[in-house]
């Protein structure tokens, strides 16, 4: 099967929000909630390596409200029945291990307990597996919206068009809009040549020993 497929690149929303910038807030429900997740699940205290680049920066929630979280195409790879696991690693297989980890809050800030991520991406070389599910897999949050997967991170792909790296996720959750989008990786070259690429989509990524850390925060909206 093809897997160059022009459906996964589409012009971008010109209607999407874009996160508004303000001044850090000291309070300890503010802190706990900064975009970046720097200071989100104790990530700061981690021997980790200084954050490659400050994505998703600025407050998540800003008196108790936060912008919902731009949405994106599925693209033509997605796959219905992922199992629940958090590992997506492929036994054998050479790549970058990744973590992602976040929490999911509602357009009050409120934690979404029991949301899932359906996750899947190509793999390291750029190629999608759609005849398994390998790089794919479903989490759920706990009670206080957080969740976590390892993975691997995915290549760049394309041809006559450009997919800088990502990984598409969908999100659901009971009362609360469907939100499916892609999560893009700071420092791509390919980023600037990706139709599709949005900074407000940027994960926070750094080094650690474990391989590569990142975090993104997600907001859903009422349904
Ligand atoms: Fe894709």
């Amino acid at each position: 099967m093809d897997r160059h497929l022009s459906q996964d690149v589409r012009p971008v929303f010109a209607s999407e929000n874009v996160p508004t910038m303000r001044a850090p807030d000291v309070s300890l429900h503010r802190r706990l909630l900064l975009r970046g997740g720097a200071g989100l699940l104790g990530v700061s205290a981690l021997p980790l390596a200084p954050l490659l680049a400050a994505a998703q920066s600025g407050e998540l929630c800003v008196d108790g409200q936060a912008e919902r979280t731009a949405k994106q195409t599925a693209g033509p790879f997605h796959l219905t029945g992922a199992p629940f696991r958090d590992d997506f690693r492929v036994e054998g297989m050479d790549g970058k291990d990744l973590t992602v980890r976040g929490q999911v809050v509602d357009v009050a800030c409120r934690p979404v307990t029991g949301a899932v991520l359906d996750v899947w991406q190509a793999d390291p070389t750029g190629v999608y597996d759609t005849r398994s599910f390998q790089l794919r897999g479903k989490v759920q949050t706990d009670a206080d919206g957080r969740y976590q997967f390892l993975t691997l991170k995915p290549g760049s792909y394309g041809s006559g068009f450009v997919r800088t790296p990502h990984i598409h996720v969908r999100v659901q959750a009971e009362g609360l809009l469907e939100l499916t989008t892609q999560l893009y990786f700071p420092d791509e070259e390919l980023n600037a040549q990706d139709a599709l690429y949005r900074p407000d989509l940027l994960m926070s990524v750094s080094k650690g020993y474990a391989g590569l850390s990142a975090t993104f925060n997600f907001v859903m909206e009422p349904a």
